[in-house]
């Protein structure tokens, strides 16, 4: 196919994230781009010049581009008279039973058919089950029987560091063809150092999921050692830290909460794209409900040693520190958050408990919108309670001072901090700081 132009001009489709993050650096790096998006809350927020979730450095960016043009936003996809790349960055969501809805990618791909011209390119960045670029973008864009390129280019950014990951990691690119391969690499030498070439589209695909569940196993690990340490009555850090002290075959990390909009659900897409297949994702699955049942198991746990204390005959009040999915770097993201599986462990363990929530950056309407009572203070939420969970490793939450707070709370309380964080012990009004994996209460 003949190259008539010089791809200065993108359509990003879907500005959650992943879009609107790289949208707004193409546009700082001299692309000419437009987003289409269809909810009104992200255009109110570019209308202000900013984005409509919290990530570091990113609201001077949007500021910029917004103002001088180079990022525009439409609701809906409309015919250009130039040549363009679309680049399709739409949620895929599981539901559930773990099975990744693709409408929102079938949607895309018929409104790009219609709108796209002869040697257009379209490059498909939402994190995909095996075979979808093949087997339901490309079919969908045949029927237009217009001339196209085509690649997978996966998003492998961390939230909260996206700007700079944008610039620094290597972006793996793989094409339908190698004509696709390499205009999608020429697209990213120019905004990245390093472009990987793969061999085939499905490889892409693959790179993406490998990449998440990876890590997604090897925090399982960790929680799994915690849990059968905790059964033990031994400290997991104890063993771990032995495990890898000097040792150089072994680097055991350390258990905690493991969710959020990406792990949270790439396991179950690596293992839907293999269902029909002769091997299984097994060792995936498992890993991915380890980590959900982490937070079931240890909640359940301090729950019922606060309940033989007697605690809940002085308040019925637990909290909560931290609702978003991480603390570091930080995030408003709640999507995927293993906060949802505490919170519906405290209500199965006694519904009549009182629950509320504090986060220093995730939005309150957001969180009320999902059922929670949340403080606006990191004391208001100590105050009586009977138990405490930080879930997250926010720095607000970092070796806090209990010297100072342990007053604040019921007498005997338990303060339980999944990332080990604190100084542990035990405090004025018999107050108990402890953590997961290091003490047994
Ligand atoms: N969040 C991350 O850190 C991350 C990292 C890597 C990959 N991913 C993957 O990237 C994809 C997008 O993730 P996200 O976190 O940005 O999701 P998101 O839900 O924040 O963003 C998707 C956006 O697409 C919009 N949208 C849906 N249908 C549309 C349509 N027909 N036209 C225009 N806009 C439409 C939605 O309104 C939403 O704003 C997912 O596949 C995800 O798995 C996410």
């Amino acid at each position: 196919m003949e190259d008539n132009n010089n791809d200065n001009n993108v359509c990003v489709i879907g500005l959650g994230y992943v879009g609107l993050t790289l949208a707004g650096y193409m546009a700082k790096h001299g692309l000419l781009v437009e987003g289409i998006e269809i909810n009104p809350q992200v255009h109110a927020a570019l209308a202000e010049g900013r984005a409509h979730f919290h990530e570091f450095g990113f609201d001077e960016v949007v500021q910029e581009v917004t103002r001088n043009g180079s990022l525009t936003a439409s609701y809906a996809l409309q015919p250009r008279d130039f040549n363009r790349i679309y680049i399709i960055t739409v949620g895929t969501n599981i539901n559930d039973v773990g099975a990744v809805n693709l409408e929102p990618i079938r949607q895309v791909s018929a409104g790009i058919a219609e709108a796209m011209r002869d040697g257009d390119m379209i490059l498909l960045r939402s994190t995909v089950k095996l075979g979808v670029t093949r087997d339901v973008v490309k079919p969908i864009l045949d029927q237009s029987g217009k001339r196209y390129d085509l690649a997978f280019c996966p998003e492998r950014t961390l939230e909260g560091r996206a700007l700079e990951e944008l610039a620094s990691l290597p972006q793996v690119v793989g094409g339908i063809d190698e004509h696709s391969a390499q205009r999608a690499k020429r697209l990213f030498e120019r905004l990245t150092k390093e472009v990987v070439v793969v061999d085939s589209v499905e490889e892409a695909e693959m790179v993406k999921l490998v990449n998440n569940t990876d890590r997604d196993v090897m925090f399982a690990y960790a929680n799994e050692v915690a849990m059968l340490c905790e059964v033990a009555g031994i400290s997991s850090r104890n063993v771990i830290r032995a495990v890898n002290h000097n040792y150089p075959r072994s680097s055991v990390r350390f258990p905690g909460p493991v969710g959020g909009p990406c792990l949270g659900k790439d396991g179950y897409i690596l293992a839907e794209g293999f269902a029909d297949k002769p091997v299984h994702a097994d060792i995936m699955i498992t890993a991915r409900r380890r980590n959900e049942e982490l937070v079931n198991f240890t909640t359940r746990s301090v729950l019922e040693k606060a309940k033989a204390r007697g605690l809940f005959a002085r308040s019925t009040k637990v909290s909560v520190l931290g609702t978003a999915f991480k603390g570091r770097p930080e995030t408003s993201d709640l999507r995927g958050s293993m906060v949802y599986q505490l919170l519906d462990a405290v209500r199965l363990f006694d519904p009549g408990l009182d629950i509320r929530v504090f986060d220093p950056v995730a939005r309150r309407d957001e969180m009320e919108a999902d059922g929670m009572v949340v403080e606006a203070t990191l004391e208001a939420a100590l105050k009586d309670a009977a138990v405490v969970f930080i879930q997250t490793n926010h720095i607000n939450f970092e070796n806090l001072n209990w010297s100072k707070y342990s007053h604040m709370l019921c007498e005997q309380a338990i303060v339980y901090d999944y990332w080990d964080n604190q100084r542990l012990g035990v405090y004025a009004n018999s107050v108990a700081v402890t953590s997961l994996g290091n003490s047994a209460l």
